[in-house]
């Protein structure tokens, strides 16, 4: 953390005063991201229990924490999460991209399924072709919704490193 005298600090344009309360991370030299935050979970072999590592941590930190807690799976093609959480709502985050130009928290959170738990799930499309309509930006808009509502975000991801993944891994605060 820099520190600055109290009057040059108030003399600062408030833009500069908000970035210098975030230091940089001594580990990767980034600046965390405003709000909840995101960690990320990835193996690059399918099967070896990245969906339950993520399940586990996000109803364990919601536990321990008390917090809000958001899971939101992005292995797109063949996501389980709402299946192995048994969740029964009705949409995922291909509705979430249906209205991403005016997509507001409020309405984002609506299309989460709430798990017994106490987080709220935004679930992987119900069928492979819709991973397709989800781009790096989508996700990157919807993962700043959610910091702004949820202190922590997890990320269930797939094997496959594409674009999506790569992107969110960039702005993740932690990933696994
Ligand atoms: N620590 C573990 N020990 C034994 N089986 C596990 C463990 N973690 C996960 N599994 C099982 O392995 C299978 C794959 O787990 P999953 O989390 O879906 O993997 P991935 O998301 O990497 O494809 C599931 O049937 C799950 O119950
Ligand atoms: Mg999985």
């Amino acid at each position: 953390m820099r520190w600055v005298p109290a009057a040059d600090w108030l003399r600062l344009p408030a833009r500069r005063r908000r970035r210098m309360r975030r230091p940089r991370s001594r580990r990767t030299g980034r600046r965390p991201q405003p709000g909840g935050k995101l960690l990320l979970v990835y193996s690059p072999k399918g099967g070896t229990g990245c969906s339950t590592v993520a399940i586990n941590l996000a109803i364990a930190l919601q536990q321990v924490t008390s917090k809000k807690v958001a899971l939101v799976d992005a292995s797109l093609q063949f996501g389980d999460v709402a299946v192995l959480l048994d969740l029964r709502g009705n949409h995922s985050i291909a509705e979430a991209v249906a209205q991403i130009d005016t997509l507001e928290v409020d309405q984002l959170v609506a299309l989460m399924s709430p798990h017994q738990s106490g987080i709220k799930v935004l679930p992987a499309p119900t069928s492979p072709e819709m991973a397709e309509v989800v781009t790096s930006d989508h996700l990157k808009t919807i993962i700043g919704l959610l910091r702004r509502e949820f202190a922590y975000i997890i990320l269930d991801t797939w094997r496959y490193l594409d674009d999506t993944i790569l992107s969110t891994m960039e702005i993740a605060t932690a990933s696994w």
